[in-house]
């Protein structure tokens, strides 16, 4: 599912381009500053809406302008090219628009649109709260349970209602009505996610063993709430608790990914590039679980490719990405650090000033 055309308009400092791309690799390369991160920033909100890198869309449209476009079209499972597009507004608001049609959400691009990527902030996978591997599992969930987006949004918003309830509730009988229904997709979300990771893990863990063969990473699931009690039950007997703190302190809300190195967290062993590796790994071991699991076939952006990895290591990822045969855009400063990379099916883009040659 490549992208074949991508047209950027009025983006950071890319005025406007139309790039007809490669299925394979697409390299970027241009000095800093030049927009080689916003043109994967612009692949990154048309599959997910929104920006990696900020959250005020007013911070990504072009200075002087009211208004960005993001618009592409990429092959779908039938070999049939499919225009997708986004146009978004200095209020936040957006318009989506998938063959042609408008008024589209952006679950719809996500779902068309798989995209994986590996940035340099992108380490927070690894070293920061469990919010960011609950993003992480939930990617693979979403795109393999069909379900999942649905049972999600309404799991949501009775955990609201809850924690409201919580606060005027004089016993647990005022809750138990509304619990019955929280727990039951509570049970079932945790687990698509049990069954995602049980899936993935020998995929990530077989992975790791090629990008950090002196380590042995394991990789396991916790669901947020105690593992042998029926969230149900869970549920009534934390209510004096929940009602003290004011809100539900267990539940798959607090669900998390435990990697380790002999006991210790990985972030506490691992150096940059280690770490680096490490997240290489798992979002690598996403996409071949997706490609194996459906009919998908995920895209990868890597910004900034060279930074944090000596030659080997960067020869070992670029080894594994051309055996993806996925699409992958790779932004690089010098086109040194990506030659062993070309073959006949890449296609290199000169990136300067915002303006974007193909060379
Ligand atoms: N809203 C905006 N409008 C116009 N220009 C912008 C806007 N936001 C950022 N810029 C500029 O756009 C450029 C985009 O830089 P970008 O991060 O894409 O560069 P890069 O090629 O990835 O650089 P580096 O190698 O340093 O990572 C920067 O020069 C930045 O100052
Ligand atoms: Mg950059």
């Amino acid at each position: 599912m490549p992208l074949v055309r991508l047209a950027i308009q009025q983006f950071r400092n890319i005025k406007a381009c139309d790039l007809e791309l490669s299925s394979g690799f697409n390299f970027l390369i241009g000095p800093n500053g030049s927009g080689k991160t916003s043109v994967l920033e612009a692949i990154y909100l048309l599959g997910h809406g929104r920006s990696f890198r900020t959250n005020l869309t007013g911070r990504v449209i072009q200075h002087e302008n009211s208004e960005l476009f993001v618009h592409g079209r990429f092959i779908n499972n039938d070999d049939y090219e499919l225009p997708i597009g986004i146009n978004k507004q200095r209020d936040g608001s957006s318009e989506v628009k998938i063959g042609g049609q408008g008024g589209q959400k952006i679950a719809q691009l996500a779902q068309t649109l798989p995209l994986q990527l590996i940035h340099t902030e992108g380490f927070e996978l690894l070293t920061e709260g469990p919010k960011f591997r609950r993003a992480f599992i939930d990617w693979g969930v979403f795109h393999t349970q069909p379900h999942f987006y649905q049972a999600w949004a309404r799991f949501k918003r009775l955990m609201k209602q809850r924690n409201a309830l919580l606060k005027t509730a004089r016993s647990y009988q005022e809750l138990s009505y509304w619990d019955q229904e929280l727990a039951q997709l509570g049970e079932t979300i945790s687990q698509w996610r049990a069954d995602y990771i049980a899936q993935l893990k020998p995929i990530a863990e077989q992975i790791c063993a090629v990008f950090l063969p002196e380590f042995e990473v394991k990789i396991q699931y916790y669901r947020g709430w105690d593992k042998d009690t029926p969230f149900a039950d869970s549920l009534q007997t934390n209510f004096e608790r929940d009602q003290q703190l004011g809100y539900t302190f267990s539940s798959p809300n607090k669900a998390d990914l435990k990697l380790k190195i002999a006991a210790t967290p990985v972030e506490d062993i691992l150096s940059r590039g280690q770490l680096k590796l490490m997240v290489c790994a798992l979002r690598l071991a996403q996409g071949q679980h997706l490609s194996q699991a459906t009919d998908k076939q995920c895209i990868y952006l890597i910004d900034d490719f060279a930074s944090e990895l000596d030659s080997q290591r960067r020869t070992r990822l670029a080894q594994y990405l051309k055996q993806t045969q996925a699409q992958v855009f790779i932004s690089s400063i010098t086109a040194s650090h990506i030659v062993e990379m070309q073959s006949e099916n890449s296609r290199m883009f000169h990136v300067e000033h915002g303006k974007i040659e193909q060379g």
